[in-house]
């Protein structure tokens, strides 16, 4: 089997690829990135001379490449999309791009080469917001974007279905919660707050801190993105979640108690606009169906993380030394 990742040098496709190499050790991984603010190599340096693991730069939206690819490979999972948030709130040009356009380009080289198998990685923001005693959201909770990162994700998915309805493309998708774990980008909630500390910083808290997110260690996710892979219903979808809501604010607190700090080092910010209250996934489909349900602790998986990040100070290090401290002075002067 020869599988054709897209994204695998960002956050999830990198533990993936690493995760799918050890499972599947007589299986073939080309993978495709653009290598963008988020795509990083040294993400894979442990798997970079493996044989059967090959890297290749370019975009998911440029036809001609992408179809070559595709040819190649027996099955396309597509990882790469514009991820941030508070990026798409900045400007959405890229999302729009990459996720919409490089998404409808990448089945369009599918179906062209004799409709190839086609796993789509979405997120359970396309649900929109939950108030507090809401169900979770599952497969069958309408679309309700609200932030133009979100938007994107949702038309992606849409297309993806319009591929199985119209052309019988055979795809699946999953819609995941808020994943963490090492390798993360120091942009995200967890990987940024747990730097900041190691660098002697205040951890920046949006609004109240008390808007919820369903957390769920990275493996976790990729072991269901297999499973799905290797098992999932053609023309299916499956929510995946970690079963462990989670306000911000006893994120902070729960990071901020590993370094034994207290409140004094979170600085309450501006909320962010449009800041969506709580997401939670009711993962029974893929349980019932799959047999599949998250295994890493919460409180486990949180204290191998900051370890994780205390141990490899050079790589995020250099990342946050970056373009990515530019970033964060516009953000920081438009508040
Ligand atoms: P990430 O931002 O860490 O990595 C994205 C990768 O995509 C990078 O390597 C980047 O270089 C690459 N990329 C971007 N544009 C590209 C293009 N035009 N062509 C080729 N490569 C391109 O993202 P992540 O957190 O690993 O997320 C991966 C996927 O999982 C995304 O589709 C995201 O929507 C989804 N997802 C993420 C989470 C989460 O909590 N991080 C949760 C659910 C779903
Ligand atoms: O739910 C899945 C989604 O999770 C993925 O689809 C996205 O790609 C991923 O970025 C993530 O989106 P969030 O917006 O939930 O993640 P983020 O880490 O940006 O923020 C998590 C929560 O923490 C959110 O409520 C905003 C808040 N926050 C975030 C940052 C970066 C802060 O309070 N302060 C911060 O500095």
């Amino acid at each position: 089997m020869k599988l054709l990742i897209t994204g695998g040098a960002g956050f999830i496709g990198s533990n993936f690829i690493r995760y799918y190499l050890k499972n599947h050790p007589s299986d073939q991984i080309i993978n495709l990135d653009k290598l963008t603010y988020a795509g990083n190599l040294e993400n894979l340096k442990d798997v970079e001379k493996n044989p059967n693991y090959k890297f290749i730069k370019g975009d998911i939206c440029d036809f001609d490449l992408v179809s070559k690819l595709v040819k190649e490979a027996d099955e396309i999972i597509n990882f790469a999309a514009e991820t941030h948030v508070d990026r798409s709130i900045l400007d959405s040009g890229d999302f729009v791009r990459t996720n919409i356009e490089g998404t409808r380009t990448l089945l369009d080289a599918a179906k062209s080469n004799d409709n190839k198998r086609f796993h789509h990685i979405s997120t359970d923001e396309v649900f929109g917001s939950l108030e507090p005693k809401d169900a979770p959201f599952s497969e069958k909770t309408s679309y309700d974007p609200r932030s133009p990162y979100s938007a994107s994700k949702a038309a992606s998915d849409h297309l993806v279905r319009s591929y199985y309805h119209t052309f019988g493309l055979p795809i699946t998708i999953s819609n995941c919660s808020n994943n963490y774990g090492p390798f993360q980008f120091p942009e995200k909630l967890i990987p940024f707050f747990i730097t900041n500390l190691l660098e002697g910083k205040k951890v920046p808290l949006y609004g109240d801190g008390l808007n919820v997110r369903d957390w769920i260690h990275v493996d976790d996710h990729n072991r269901g993105v297999d499973l799905i892979l290797q098992k999932g219903k053609i023309g299916e979808t499956y929510c995946l979640g970690g079963a462990s809501e989670k306000t911000n604010l006893e994120i902070t607190k729960f990071i901020l108690n590993e370094f034994g700090k207290g409140d004094e080092m979170i600085e309450y910010i501006k909320d962010r606009a449009g800041h969506d209250r709580r997401y939670a996934i009711d993962f029974s489909k893929i349980k019932k169906e799959l047999g599949w349900e998250p295994q890493v602790k919460f409180a486990d998986g949180l204290k191998q993380t900051v370890e994780w990040y205390r141990d490899n100070q050079d790589w995020w290090k250099k990342i946050k030394s970056g373009e990515y401290q530019d970033y964060y002075k516009k953000q920081y002067e438009k508040r």
